[in-house]
């Protein structure tokens, strides 16, 4: 029935969704690295962003001033490493990515990352707990798995931790997983879409090829397309000779997500993306969280999807990456519990 309350109701929804679009902070830590400048970038010519915020330890205001010149309307503040400027870039965010760390070098696993990485993420992740405990929180910096694992830690300490708002961004794997995939079978990637499921390292990823287009892809085809999903990059650190590790596709990655998280929260449906989160999915596996096929809402993680069924090949590809992930996660956790 059309009454003068039901049509209140959807006028008072529009205008909240119009004012919510013009009113997202997007804080980016990290922001004048090889990921966080292009990514800030991609971020900047998102007009659901009205306010971006660009953090480092060095380099923040210079990359803020060059990107602030770029004719979209959302203002872009950079911030000098300080405690206070920290907090300003923090307070009100929505979402915050965090790519700040060291990349990998040739010869290098993202687990020889931890030693660098983890204190710069937990030291950042209190910092967000402290001063913007209801955003989104997009960690970007490897080792993901245990990165991860590191943040829930230090908000739970703060008890400001929701698990619906913490991400592992594990995009690039899907994304790599979709124009791998289309090269084999000749086809558009933008139709070509691949589950991935696990987490992001070497075996942990697992693409479900047999949920794809070409479930029938199989033998040595199918095992070098897993290995290049697996291991894509590789094939950017040794390209890149020692200067780093994918960033332009990262930043590609790393923006899809925030957009996607941004029209979950306006309210936007039917928005799915693979992310690393605390899941229900393996726990008796030692594995609190694992990257699957998520719905976002307005929270965040709206509802986790089981992975569904998969072909014995690939039951075998998820028991090796349990293993592995296990123990990621284990090392991540228990950093925070021994360098609080
Ligand atoms: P980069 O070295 O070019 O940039 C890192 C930035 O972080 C630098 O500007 C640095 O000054 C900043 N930084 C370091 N400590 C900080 C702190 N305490 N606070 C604020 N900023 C700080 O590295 P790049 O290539 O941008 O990679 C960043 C991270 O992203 C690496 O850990 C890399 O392994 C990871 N990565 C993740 C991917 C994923 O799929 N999740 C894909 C590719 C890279």
């Amino acid at each position: 029935m059309f009454t003068a309350r039901s049509a209140f109701s959807t006028i008072g929804r529009r205008a909240f969704s119009v004012s919510a679009q013009q009113n997202s902070k997007v804080t980016v830590l990290g922001a004048a690295g090889g990921i966080g400048q292009p990514l800030s970038l991609l971020l900047k010519l998102n007009t659901r962003v009205s306010d971006l915020a660009l953090y480092d330890i060095r380099g923040a205001p210079g990359v803020a001033a060059d990107i602030s010149h770029v004719n979209t309307a959302s203002k872009v503040t950079g911030y000098d490493p300080a405690p206070e400027k920290l907090k300003a870039a923090l307070e009100g965010a929505d979402i915050v990515l965090i790519p700040a760390g060291v990349p990998r070098k040739p010869g290098m696993s993202r687990g020889d990352l931890f030693k660098t990485n983890a204190s710069i993420v937990r030291d950042l992740a209190k910092a967000a707990a402290q001063h913007a405990p209801n955003a989104k929180l997009l960690i970007i910096s490897n080792p993901v798995n245990s990165t991860v694992p590191i943040c829930a830690e230090v908000f739970k300490s703060k008890r400001v931790y929701n698990p619906k708002r913490l991400f592992g961004v594990t995009t690039l794997d899907v994304v790599r997983a979709s124009k791998f995939i289309s090269e084999v079978k000749g086809t558009d990637p933008a139709n070509e879409e691949v589950i991935v499921v696990g987490g992001h390292s070497g075996v942990t990823i697992v693409p479900l090829l047999s949920q794809s287009n070409h479930p029938s892809i199989d033998g040595a085809v199918r095992d070098a397309l897993v290995k290049r999903i697996q291991f894509g990059g590789d094939e950017v650190v040794a390209a890149k000779s020692g200067a780093g590790s994918a960033t332009l596709s990262m930043a590609f990655a790393g923006s899809r997500m925030a957009d996607s998280l941004l029209r979950a929260s306006q309210g936007e449906t039917g928005i799915f993306e693979p992310a690393f989160v605390e899941s229900p999915l393996y726990k008796e596996d030692g594995c609190d969280f694992f990257s699957s096929k998520i719905e976002l809402g307005p929270e965040g993680v709206k509802e986790i999807h089981p992975v569904g069924k998969v072909s014995p090949y690939e039951e075998g590809l998820i028991e090796i990456a349990l293993k592995d992930l296990a123990e990621d996660i284990k090392k991540g956790q228990e950093f925070v519990k021994s360098n609080p």
